[in-house]
């Protein structure tokens, strides 16, 4: 049988978020999936499905978020919190390290995620999961320098998540994060090793596996554990 359970996708017009969204419908989830900019969106909107419900929402814009929170009908099974950004590659010497362009990312990759599990903690079933997207680049031990912020976003994503399964532990929400692989989209460049289907195919069927035991853990994409 076909799950019928819901499932909400960030950044959902492009990329692995576009492709959680493909893969979701394969799998008969209910799909709600939130863009910010229309005009990036033309192969979203181009998804006929009577599962899809598809909203504007920018995850650094509380309003946005709680204006999507109450127009949404039915409880929220999977909370995907996949936006994210890395305008900064290089060492923080370098000018993409200026430091509006640092504030944006860990706006973006680590509020993003506080913003949007706040604003819809209402909306979820019992024994939800909630999914942050993280990165192998969060890892503490990692040789290298490049992108030193976004880096430090995707610690801070591992981090926060710890303290918010922490937080929901008396209510049953599972809380983990999730690095999707090194994935062929306009964040990951053309050289990567997986494409977006893949890592999609492959984390849908992870979140779909995961159990109240595994809150604050972070995974690898094909569910296989992962260390900070
Ligand atoms: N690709 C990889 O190899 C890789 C590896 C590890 C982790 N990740 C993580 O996986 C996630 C998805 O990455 P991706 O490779 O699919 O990147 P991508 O192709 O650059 O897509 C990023 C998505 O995030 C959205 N977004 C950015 N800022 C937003 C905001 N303020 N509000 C709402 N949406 C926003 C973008 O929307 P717009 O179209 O409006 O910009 C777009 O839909 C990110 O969290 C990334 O850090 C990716």
């Amino acid at each position: 049988m076909k799950n019928q359970n819901t499932i909400l996708i960030t950044g959902a017009n492009r990329g692995i978020g576009l492709e959680l969204v493909k893969e979701s419908l394969v799998t008969g989830l209910n799909v709600i999936g939130t863009y910010r900019n229309i005009k990036n969106s033309k192969e979203l909107i181009k998804i006929k499905s009577e599962k899809l419900k598809i909203f504007e929402m920018n995850v650094i814009d509380e309003k946005s978020i709680l204006e999507v929170s109450k127009n949404i009908k039915k409880p929220i099974d999977y909370l995907i919190c996949n936006a994210g950004i890395n305008n900064g590659f290089g060492t923080i010497f370098e000018d993409d390290h200026s430091h509006e362009k640092m504030l944006e990312v860990l706006n973006i990759n680590v509020l993003g995620c506080v913003l949007t599990i706040k604003n819809f903690i209402k909306n979820l079933n019992n024994n939800a999961k909630i999914i942050l997207i993280s990165s192998v680049m969060g890892m503490q031990a990692h040789s290298g320098s490049s992108a030193t912020i976004y880096r430090a976003s995707k610690a801070a994503v591992n981090n926060i998540m710890v303290s918010i399964s922490e937080d929901l532990k008396s209510d049953k929400i599972t809380v983990t994060s999730f690095h999707p692989g090194w994935v062929r989209t306009n964040m990951g460049g053309p050289n990567a090793t997986l494409s977006a289907k893949e890592s999609a195919e492959s984390l849908i069927k992870s979140f779909l596996n995961l159990k109240f035991e595994n809150t604050g853990k972070f995974f690898n994409y094909d569910g296989s554990l992962m260390s900070f």
